[in-house]
C-alpha cells in the first residue's frame, strides 16, 4: 500500500519529463496531478510530528477528500487549504505555489520555520493568505506585493525581518487588499506610501514592529480605512493631519513610538473612532476640544507624553460609551470642570490623570460619575481642598488613588458607603482631624494609606473589623495612644506602617498574625515592652524597623525561627540588652542591620553580615566587643586563672558600666539629634502607585515573553520575571498563555497596576486584563513557588 503514492509520483515525475521539452516553462498543464505533487511535497516539508497528515494525506483516495483540502466542483483543483492550529512544523514547500487554483491559503498557528517562499507571488486567485502565529523568518517576499488577487494578508506574530518595498523602487499594487495585519515581527524600515494606492484597505495592522521614520500622510487618502495600527513601533515625526480624514476608523493605535508635536485638531473629525491610543509617545500641545465630537468613543489613552494646558471642559459630553479615559503622566494643568461633563459617561470604568500638574479643588460632581467607576486615580497632582463627601456615591470604585496631593479638611466618613473599594491611598496630603471609624465598615478594603498626612487622635479600633485588610500606613501623622488590640487580630496583615507618631503602650503577647508580616514599621514612636516579644513571633517578615522607640530586653538567640527572609533590620535607638545571637550571622539576605544606640554586649558575632561595614551599624553598643574592621576592640581573653575570674567577675563590671553609662548617655544625646535627621530608607513608591500599564510594557519587561525570562510554566499559566519600566521586579504570571498569540493586532490593552495583594502571601501587584489576555503581575519571589 505504501508504494502506491511514490509510484503516483514517480509516474508524476516521468508525465513532466516527457511534457517538458514540448511546452515552454511559463504554460506547464497545470493539472490535477499538479496539485497531487504539489500536496505531497508540501507533506514532505513539514514535520507533522503527530502523523496528523502521514495517515490521511496518502494518495489511495482523491487528495480532494483529505483533510482540509477543498477542491472546486467542476475541475477538481485545489481551492483552499485550511490546516489552521495543527502542530505541523517544518517549513513551508515552494511547491504549494504550483497550486493554481489555490484562493485560500491558512497556515496559521502550525508551528512552521524557514522562510515564505517567494514563489507564492505566482499563484493567480490567493486571496486569503494567512501565515500568522508561526516562527517564519526572513523577509517578506517582494512578489507577494504585487499580488493582485490578494483580499486579506496576515502575517503577524512571526519572526520576520527586512523592511517593506519601497514607493519608489518597488511601487506596489495590492488593488484588492481589504486586510493587512504584520504585526509582531520585526519589520524594519520605513512605513511605504504605497499602502495608500490600496483603495479597498479596511485593517492596516504594523504594531509591535521596528518600523521607523515617519507615518506617511498619504495614508489619509485610504478613506475606507476600519483600523489602523502602528503602535509599538520607532515612529517618529508628528501626527499627519490627513489622518483625520479616515472618517470611517474605529481604532487608531500610534501608542508607544517616538511621535512629536501637537494633537492635530483634524483627529475631531473621526466620529466613529472607539479606540484612540496615543499614549507612550512626546506629544505636545493641548488636548483638542474637536475631540469631544467623538461620539462613539470607548477608549481614550494619552497617557505618559508631554500634553500641556487644560483639559478641554467639554470633554466626555458627548462620550456616552467611553469605559477608559487615562491622561497620567503629561504636563496637563488648569481645572477639573471637565468633572461635570464626565458625568454622561455612565459606562466610565477608569479615570487616570495622576503625575499631572493640576491644581484645583476636587468638585462636588465629582460624586456624579458613573457607578461602574472601578479606578479613579489622581494621585501626584497639586488638587486641593477637601476631599467632597458626594465621594461616598461612586459605589463602584475599587481603588482611590489621591495620594500626593493638597487635600485638606478631614477624611469624610462617607467613605464607608464605598463597600467594594479595595485600595484607599489619601497618603501625601494635608488630611487633618481624626481617622473616622466609619472606615472600619469598609470591609472589602485590602490597604489604607493614610501616611503623612496631619491626622490626630487615636487608632480607631473598628480598623480591626476590616478582616481583609492587608497593607496599613498610618505613619508620619500626629496619632497617639496605644494601638487597639483589634489590630493584631486581622489575620491577613502583613504590613502595618506606624512610623513617626507619637503611639504607645506595649505589645500585648498575642500578636499572632505577626507570623504573616512582610513588613513592620513601628519606629519614631515610644512603645516600650520586650522586644523578643515581637522577635520571637515574626517569621516571614522582610523588613522591619522598631528603631527610635523604648523596647528592652534581650534579642531571642534562636532568631532562625525567625525569617530566613528578612532583609532589612533596624533596632536603634532603644535598650535593648544581652548579646547579639550568633544566629545573625545566618540570615543571608540581610542587607541592613542597624542595632545602634542600644545597651548591647559582649562579642559581636563573626562572619555574615558582621563582615561587612557597610550594611551593619553597631555604633553606640560600647560594650560590645571583636569585630576590630568595624572600630571595636579585642574582647577580653578568655581566662583560665580563677583569680582573673574573679576580678572580672565582680570588680570589672562595676566600673566599666559606669563608665559605659556615662558615655553612653553623652554619646546618645548627640547621636539622637544627629539620627533624627537622617532619612530612612522611603517607602518603596513604585509598590505604592496604582496606575495603568500597558501590555506593551508587559512584553518590554518581560521580553516579549521569552523563554529567558520564563520562571514556570503550569496547565493553566505561565510565569515570568518581569522589569518593569519603573524598575520593580515582578512575576507576571500569565493565565492561559495560549491565548498570548491569539492577541489581536491593535489590542485595546489595558492593565490596571493598582497595589492589591493576595491572602497567602504572594503581592499581587497588579491584575492586567483585557479580551485575550489575562495577567496577574506578583511580587516575584526569587526561589518561591508562585503556585
Ligand atoms: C489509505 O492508505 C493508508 C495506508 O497507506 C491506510 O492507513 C488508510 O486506511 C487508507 N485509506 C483509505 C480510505 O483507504
Ligand atoms: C481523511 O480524513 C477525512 C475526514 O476525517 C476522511 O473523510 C478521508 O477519508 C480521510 N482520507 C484518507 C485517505 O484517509
Ligand atoms: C483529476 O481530474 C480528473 C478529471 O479531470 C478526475 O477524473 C480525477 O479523479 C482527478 N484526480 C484527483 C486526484 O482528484
Ligand atoms: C494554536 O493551536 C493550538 C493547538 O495546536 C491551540 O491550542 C491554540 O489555541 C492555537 N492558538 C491560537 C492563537 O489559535
Ligand atoms: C512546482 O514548483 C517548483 C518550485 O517552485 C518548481 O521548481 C516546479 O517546476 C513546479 N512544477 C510545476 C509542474 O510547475
Ligand atoms: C489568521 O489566523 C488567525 C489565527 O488562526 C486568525 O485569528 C485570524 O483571524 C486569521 N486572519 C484572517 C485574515 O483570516
Ligand atoms: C528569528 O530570526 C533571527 C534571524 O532573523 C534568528 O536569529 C532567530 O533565532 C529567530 N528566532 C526565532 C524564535 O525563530
Ligand atoms: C510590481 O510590479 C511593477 C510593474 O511590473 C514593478 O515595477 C514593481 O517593482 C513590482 N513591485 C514589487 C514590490 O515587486
Ligand atoms: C494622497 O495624499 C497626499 C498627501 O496627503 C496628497 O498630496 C495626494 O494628492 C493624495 N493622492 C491621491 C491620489 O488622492
Ligand atoms: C517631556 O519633556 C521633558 C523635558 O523636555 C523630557 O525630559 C521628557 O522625556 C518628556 N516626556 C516624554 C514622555 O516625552
Ligand atoms: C463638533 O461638531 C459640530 C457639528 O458637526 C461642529 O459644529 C463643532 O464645531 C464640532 N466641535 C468641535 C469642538 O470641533
Ligand atoms: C451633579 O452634582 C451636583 C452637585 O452634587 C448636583 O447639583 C447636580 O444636580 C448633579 N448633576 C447631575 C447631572 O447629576
Amino acid at each position: 500500500m505504501e508504494v502506491l503514492p511514490t509510484l503516483i509520483f514517480i509516474a508524476v515525475q516521468l508525465i513532466l519529463l516527457f511534457l517538458h521539452p514540448l511546452q515552454p516553462a511559463m504554460s506547464r498543464p497545470h493539472n490535477n496531478f499538479t496539485d497531487l505533487e504539489s500536496l505531497l511535497a508540501f507533506k514532505a516539508s513539514v514535520a507533522d510530528p503527530h502523523g496528523l497528515l502521514a495517515t490521511n494525506w496518502t494518495a489511495n483516495a482523491s487528495f480532494c477528500s483529505w483533510n482540509d483540502v477543498r477542491c472546486s466542483h467542476r475541475r477538481q483543483r485545489v481551492v483552499a487549504l485550511k490546516l489552521a492550529d495543527f502542530s505541523l512544523g517544518g517549513s513551508i514547500s515552494p511547491h504549494i505555489a504550483n497550486l493554481s487554483f489555490l484562493s485560500r491559503l491558512d497556515l496559521s498557528n502550525t508551528t512552521l520555520t524557514g522562510p515564505i517562499p517567494g514563489a507564492i507571488g505566482r499563484l493567480p486567485r490567493l486571496a486569503l493568505f494567512n501565515l500568522s502565529c508561526n516562527s517564519l523568518s526572513g523577509p517578506i517576499p517582494l512578489s507577494i506585493f504585487n499580488m493582485s488577487s490578494l483580499v486579506k494578508v496576515s502575517l503577524g506574530m512571526n519572526n520576520l525581518s527586512g523592511s517593506l518595498p519601497s514607493d519608489t523602487d518597488h511601487p506596489f499594487m495590492l488593488p484588492r487588499l481589504q486586510f493587512m495585519s504584520l504585526s509582531k515581527n520585526h519589520l524594519t524600515g520605513s512605513i511605504t506610501p504605497n499602502f495608500a494606492r490600496c483603495s479597498q484597505l479596511l485593517v492596516l495592522g504594523l504594531s509591535y514592529n521596528n518600523f521607523g521614520g515617519s507615518i506617511p500622510p498619504e495614508l489619509g487618502n485610504v478613506t475606507g480605512l476600519n483600523i489602523l495600527a502602528l503602535g509599538a513601533n520607532q515612529l517618529s515625526g508628528t501626527i499627519p493631519a490627513s489622518i483625520g480624514k479616515l472618517s470611517k476608523l474605529n481604532v487608531l493605535d500610534l501608542g508607544a513610538n517616538y511621535l512629536q508635536g501637537a494633537i492635530p485638531e483634524e483627529l475631531g473629525n473621526l466620529l466613529d473612532v472607539q479606540y484612540l491610543g496615543l499614549a507612550e509617545n512626546s506629544l505636545t500641545g493641548s488636548i483638542p476640544m474637536a475631540l469631544s465630537n467623538a461620539s462613539k468613543i470607548h477608549t481614550l489613552f494619552l497617557y505618559v507624553n508631554n500634553l500641556t494646558g487644560s483639559i478641554p471642559a467639554t470633554l466626555g459630553v458627548s462620550w456616552p460609551r467611553l469605559e477608559f479615559l487615562s491622561i497620567h503622566t503629561n504636563q496637563l494643568t488648569g481645572r477639573l470642570d471637565f468633572i461635570n461633563s464626565l458625568s454622561n459617561c455612565r459606562k466610565l470604568q477608569y479615570l487616570g490623570l495622576s503625575e499631572n500638574k493640576i491644581s484645583d479643588f476636587l468638585p462636588d460632581s465629582l460624586g456624579n460619575l458613573s457607578t461602574s467607576l472601578n479606578h479613579l486615580v489622581l494621585y501626584r497632582n497639586y488638587i486641593k481642598g477637601r476631599i467632597p463627601s458626594t465621594i461616598g456615591n461612586l459605589s463602584g470604585l475599587i481603588s482611590l488613588g489621591l495620594w500626593q496631593n493638597e487635600l485638606t479638611g478631614e477624611i469624610p466618613s462617607e467613605f464607608s458607603r464605598l463597600q467594594g473599594l479595595q485600595g484607599l491611598f489619601l497618603n501625601r496630603n494635608r488630611l487633618r482631624g481624626y481617622i473616622p471609624p466609619e472606615l472600619g465598615l469598609m470591609t472589602g478594603l485590602n490597604a489604607l494609606y493614610l501616611e503623612e498626612n496631619a491626622l490626630s487622635g487615636t487608632i480607631p479600633h473598628s480598623l480591626g473589623n476590616i478582616g481583609g485588610l492587608q497593607s496599613l500606613s498610618l505613619a508620619a501623622n500626629g496619632l497617639f495612644s496605644s494601638i487597639p488590640d483589634s489590630l493584631w487580630s486581622l489575620s491577613g496583615l502583613i504590613e502595618l506602617n506606624l512610623s513617626g507618631n507619637a503611639l504607645d503602650g506595649s505589645l500585648p503577647r498575642q500578636m499572632d498574625n505577626l507570623k504573616f508580616f512582610d513588613k513592620l514599621d513601628l519606629s519614631k514612636n515610644r512603645f516600650s515592652g520586650d522586644i523578643s516579644r515581637v522577635l520571637g513571633n515574626l517569621q516571614m517578615i522582610t523588613y522591619l524597623d522598631l528603631s527610635n522607640n523604648s523596647f528592652d530586653g534581650e534579642i531571642p538567640s534562636s532568631l532562625d525561627r525567625l525569617v530566613i527572609s528578612i532583609g532589612y533590620m533596624n533596632l536603634s535607638y532603644n535598650r535593648i540588652s544581652g548579646t547579639i545571637p550568633k544566629s545573625f550571622t545566618n540570615l543571608g539576605k540581610l542587607y541592613s542591620l542597624d542595632l545602634s544606640f542600644n545597651k548591647l554586649q559582649g562579642p559581636i558575632p563573626e562572619g555574615g553580615v558582621f563582615s561587612n561595614s557597610s550594611i551593619v551599624s553597631l555604633e553606640g553598643n560600647p560594650a560590645l566587643c571583636g569585630a576590630l574592621k568595624l572600630g571595636f576592640s579585642h574582647c577580653p581573653p578568655p581566662s583560665n586563672s580563677k583569680s582573673n575570674l574573679h576580678l572580672l567577675k565582680y570588680i570589672l563590671p562595676p566600673i566599666v558600666l559606669v563608665v559605659l553609662l556615662l558615655s553612653c548617655f553623652c554619646t546618645r544625646l548627640i547621636f539622637r539629634r544627629w539620627g533624627k535627621k537622617l532619612k530612612l530608607p522611603s517607602e518603596d513608591a513604585s509598590l505604592n502607585t496604582i496606575r495603568v500599564v500597558s501590555y506593551r510594557e508587559l512584553v518590554r519587561a518581560t521580553n516579549n515573553f521569552s523563554e529567558a525570562n520564563l520562571v514556570g510554566r503550569g496547565s493553566f499559566s505561565s510565569v515570568f520575571k518581569a522589569y518593569l519600566d519603573d524598575g520593580l521586579t515582578t512575576a507576571v504570571k500569565v493565565l492561559n498563555s495560549e491565548n498570548l498569540s491569539a492577541l489581536r493586532s491593535f489590542d485595546a490593552e489595558y492593565c490596571i497596576l493598582s497595589k492589591i495583594r493576595h491572602r497567602n502571601l504572594v503581592r499581587i501587584i497588579s491584575m492586567c486584563s483585557n479580551l485575550d489576555f489575562k495577567a496577574l503581575v506578583l511580587q516575584f519571589m526569587p526561589n518561591g513557588s508562585l503556585e
